[in-house]
């Protein structure tokens, strides 16, 4: 079975409880045990992670040439800061995909900016939770195509 890491950045394990009227109501648990369902769906088995530490996103992104088959990253707020999270991606060749639960081209002019996207496939954004159902489908796309 193919395999795929979805990986978030700093603050996403508040969903829930943060900011419930930009990123809804949805924990991270329930977006991760939604991401498991779908996954399976189409025959892919997922590890979910979050981090609040640049560094250990990093280190993840390191492990995905060799143990991966794909990534979908929610950098959060390092979206709009990390040239590190930036060049790691870079070095990876698998399939790779970007998602926010917002729409950051439609929010503060210092999210518009995605300096991370600039190291994956594609990005999608905007619809809440299921941005990471639609991240999912997006990188099966190019895994079994
Ligand atoms: C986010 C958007 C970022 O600008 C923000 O810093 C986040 C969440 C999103 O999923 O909409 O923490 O990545």
């Amino acid at each position: 079975m193919k395999k795929i890491i979805i990986i978030n950045g700093p603050n996403l394990n508040l969903l829930g409880s943060r900011e419930n009227n930009i990123y809804g109501k949805e924990t991270l648990g329930e977006i991760e045990n939604n991401c498991i369902k779908k996954a399976s769906e189409l025959k892919l088995k997922i590890d979910f992670f979050q981090s609040n530490n640049e560094g250990d996103i990093i280190e993840k992104i390191h492990f995905v040439e060799n143990e991966y088959d794909g990534l979908i990253i929610n950098p959060a707020a390092f979206t709009h800061s990390s040239i590190a999270i930036l060049d790691s991606l870079r070095s990876i060749k698998k399939p790779k995909v970007e998602i926010h639960l917002s729409n950051i081209y439609k929010r503060e002019e210092y999210r518009k900016k995605s300096i991370t996207s600039e190291g994956v496939d594609g990005l999608i954004c905007g619809f809440g939770g299921n941005s990471y159902i639609l991240g999912i489908e997006a990188v099966a796309k190019l895994i079994y195509n």
